[in-house]
């Protein structure tokens, strides 16, 4: 982490997470919370004043020491407890099978391996858990797609490595998870900054299939990814 993402960006970070017109993806996302609750990406915490009675206890990782001081003074004045972990979402330290829920707001676009995050999850919640999220990613628009692509190599060194051009629903679905519910959308904004996926997931019992074909912004990374999940596909009972 260089000097720009340690000390520049976090507060910058924090002043444009708390958008107005994002709260209400921020609701919909932790709507469907329960239980211990993993916040992937959890920022300055933005998320924690949302959070309903039937959440019991939130963890929240996140690799940056300034936006986890910000989220610490948020936990602070939060009704339920908050232990957040300073790492990254593709080593997460829990257990297998520890969570009832994990959220993700805007965080897939920004870890830079994404599979190895979603694996991560998919191995920390419980077997009847939900993944809930709203991220950003790719747009089904040819024009506004191809801008994607072109904006997102310069975009992700200011932005802290955030990619606009990610398939979010194929990423969720290749790392073993059933999508429960999808909604896509336009927020308000430029269009390649602002097509929306949000929605819930759970965990695929079965073996994950290769034909599941993602359409990626990169062939080859997708080819590899593809690779790794089938290699490392859970066992049916898994
Ligand atoms: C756009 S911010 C969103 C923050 C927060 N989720 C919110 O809704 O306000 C992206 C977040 O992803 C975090 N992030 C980047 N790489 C990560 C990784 N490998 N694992 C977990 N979080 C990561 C960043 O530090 C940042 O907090």
């Amino acid at each position: 982490m260089d000097f720009y993402e340690r000390w520049i960006l976090p507060p910058i970070l924090d002043l444009v997470m708390r958008r107005k017109d994002l709260t209400k993806y921020r609701r919909a996302a932790v709507a469907a919370a329960r239980g211990r609750v993993l916040e992937i990406g959890v920022g300055s915490g933005l998320n924690f004043p949302l959070y309903g009675k039937q959440v019991e206890f939130v963890y929240g990782i996140d690799p940056s020491p300034r936006l986890l001081s910000i989220a610490r003074r948020r936990a602070a004045a939060s009704r339920m407890p908050v232990e957040l972990l300073l790492g990254s979402a593709t080593a997460i330290p829990l257990a297998d099978n520890a969570v009832d829920t994990v959220v993700m707001t805007w965080t897939l676009c920004s870890i830079p391996d994404p599979l190895a995050a979603l694996r991560e999850i998919r191995r920390v919640l419980k077997r009847n858990g939900n993944l809930c999220f709203v991220e950003h990613g790719l747009s089904p628009e040819p024009g506004v797609e191809r801008w994607q692509h072109r904006i997102t190599p310069v975009w992700r060194r200011m932005a802290g490595g955030c990619h606009l051009d990610r398939k979010m629903d194929d990423l969720i679905r290749l790392a073993g998870f059933n999508l429960t519910d999808l909604q896509v959308e336009y927020a308000p904004g430029p269009r390649a900054m602002s097509y929306m996926y949000q929605g819930c997931a759970c965990r695929n019992h079965s073996q994950i299939s290769p034909e599941a074909s993602p359409r990626c912004s990169d062939d080859f990374f997708c080819s590899i990814a593809i690779a790794a999940v089938t290699e490392t596909a859970p066992a049916a009972n898994n």
